[in-house]
């Protein structure tokens, strides 16, 4: 019984850890991200993620690319990122805030922050017509895999 008890415990108290990052990061300053965001991204997306103009997509689910490797670097390589005229660091505050904003409930714990280093090579290889056949071939791997 104790024991029982004890794993529970432990359980419970794991599934905390595990449901997610607890708080934002990468966000230097949440009011010039916000900004940023308004200025740059939410003409397509919308101040609300949902998106739309000119096929921007829905942004409710975002965080889930972030599971797969390939997946994280397709987020900074889309057109609307990539060529965006933020700088690198800026930009990195932009996709951290976007990601906490619109969809923390997918941001897992281990989830590290954009960094403009990051960025920097990514946004030389910009997406073009390719975005959209890699998003769905992303999409259906993140499906198709319940361990993801
Ligand atoms: C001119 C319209 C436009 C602007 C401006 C724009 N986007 Fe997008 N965004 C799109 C479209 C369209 C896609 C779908 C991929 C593609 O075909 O380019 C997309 C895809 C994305 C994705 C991938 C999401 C998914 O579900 O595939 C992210 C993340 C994203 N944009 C973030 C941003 C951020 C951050 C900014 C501002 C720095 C921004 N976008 C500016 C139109 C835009």
């Amino acid at each position: 019984m104790r024991v029982a008890l004890l794993l529970t415990f432990v359980l419970v108290s794991h599934s905390v850890v595990a449901q997610g990052l607890l708080a934002p990061v990468g966000i230097e300053n949440p009011q010039r991200a916000w900004q940023h965001w308004t200025l740059n991204c939410q003409g397509c997306h919308l101040p609300s993620g949902l998106g739309s103009v000119g096929g921007a997509p829905d942004l409710s689910r975002v965080a889930q690319f972030l599971w797969l490797p390939a997946g994280r670097e397709y987020l900074a390589r889309v057109p609307g990122v990539a060529a965006s005229p933020l700088g690198d660091a800026d930009l990195a505050e932009v996709l951290n805030w976007m990601l906490w904003r619109f969809d923390k409930e997918h941001l897992r714990a281990n989830f590290k922050a954009y960094t403009a280093a990051e960025l920097k090579p990514l946004r030389r290889r910009p997406l073009r017509m390719e975005a959209s056949t890699m998003r769905i071939e992303l999409l259906k791997q993140i499906k198709a895999n319940p361990a993801l």
